[in-house]
């Protein structure tokens, strides 16, 4: 089994989407900048979503052709013409997200699960022609609880898996959007998505109740090796209230190296990236990996 653990920084996207304090894009580059330095190669820089739904993210044609190369950027898109504008750009990993609760996808993207899966065909196919070598994520939400419907059973959610990965999905990232999942929830999900090769997923863990690096260490027992994070813990969903920040990065970095996996990152300046975006929004660092490395007590 691998000892190396690749995380999907999530910050640029999952991390600001929901904040009010609009983030200049010269600064957003800037952190993107960081984190690459930092050692993360795989980055979700943004979103092509309805700008009047995601403020924040409405500056993504812009940024996109910005960003500093180096890492394996992917944006979300969750309708035909958020592809469009993608591939205008040449964005080749895209993600497209649905969930496991129709509450959620109702109020998220104005569909039902089914209506997801018939645009995201079509989308999957333009995008296959556009971009043979492209990369597709396929998210799925409330994989144990949604805000409006209450417990998901993990049954629905092998149905929304299956029904991403039949149209040829690379990868599924499963989401705990609200930040409630224990193991025993993660072992139930695992076990109804055994059937999928653990490569092709990611857990996307948010640390609402502070139990995601306890579901990561469940994961990671099962073989699992692709985590999504955002840096200093920066994060929610405006369409999932009670969403807290997703699992902060300096926390995952930490708790994979210390148990002897190699994440390819480098606390210190990782610890430091979010910096900027922390004052812009007036904000103290938010995870305790991060406080510590700041203080400069010693890094293992
Ligand atoms: P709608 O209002 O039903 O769509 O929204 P519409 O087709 O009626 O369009 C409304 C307006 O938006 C129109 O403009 C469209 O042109 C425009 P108007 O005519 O009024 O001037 N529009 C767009 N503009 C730019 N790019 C687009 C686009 N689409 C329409 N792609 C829609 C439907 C899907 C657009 C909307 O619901 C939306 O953008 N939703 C995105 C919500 C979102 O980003 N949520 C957060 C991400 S999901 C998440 O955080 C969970 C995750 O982290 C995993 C986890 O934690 O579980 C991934
Ligand atoms: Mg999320």
């Amino acid at each position: 089994m691998s000892d190396h653990v690749t995380i999907i920084e999530v910050g640029p996207r999952d991390g600001l989407q929901n904040e009010k304090t609009p983030i200049p894009t010269s600064a957003k580059i800037e952190f993107i900048r960081e984190l690459s330095s930092a050692g993360l190669r795989e980055i979700e820089a943004t979103s092509f979503v309805s700008p009047k739904w995601v403020p924040q993210l409405g500056d993504a044609a812009e940024l996109w052709p910005k960003l500093p190369r180096g890492p394996l950027y992917s944006a979300l898109v969750p309708n035909m013409r958020g592809l469009d504008r993608a591939l205008e750009l040449g964005v080749d990993r895209i993600a497209v997200f649905t969930a496991a609760s129709e509450d959620f996808v109702h109020k998220n993207i104005n569909m039902s699960i089914a209506e997801s899966l018939v645009v995201f065909d079509e989308m999957i196919q333009r995008f296959r022609a556009n971009s043979p070598r492209g990369f597709v994520r396929g998210y799925v939400s409330t994989i144990v609880e949604c805000p409006f419907a209450g417990r998901i059973s993990p049954e629905q959610v092998a149905k929304v898996v299956d029904s991403l990965m039949a149209l040829g999905v690379d990868e599924i990232s499963l989401g705990d959007t609200v930040g409630v999942a224990v193991p025993r929830e993660v072992r139930a999900v695992m076990s109804n998505v055994a059937h999928v090769p653990k490569a092709k997923v990611a857990w996307h863990f948010h640390d609402t109740r502070g139990t995601a690096i306890a579901n990561v260490e469940t994961a990671l027992e099962a073989g699992y090796r692709r985590f999504d994070s955002s840096a200093a813990g920066l994060g929610g969903c405006p369409y999932a209230p009670g969403a807290g920040g997703n699992l902060a990065t300096d926390d995952l970095v930490y708790f994979a190296e210390r148990s002897g996996l190699s994440t390819g990152i480098n606390l210190r300046a990782l610890s430091g990236a979010s910096l900027p975006i922390l004052e812009a929004l007036g904000r103290a660092p938010g995870s305790r990996v991060q406080q510590a490395v700041l203080s400069q007590s010693p890094v293992p």
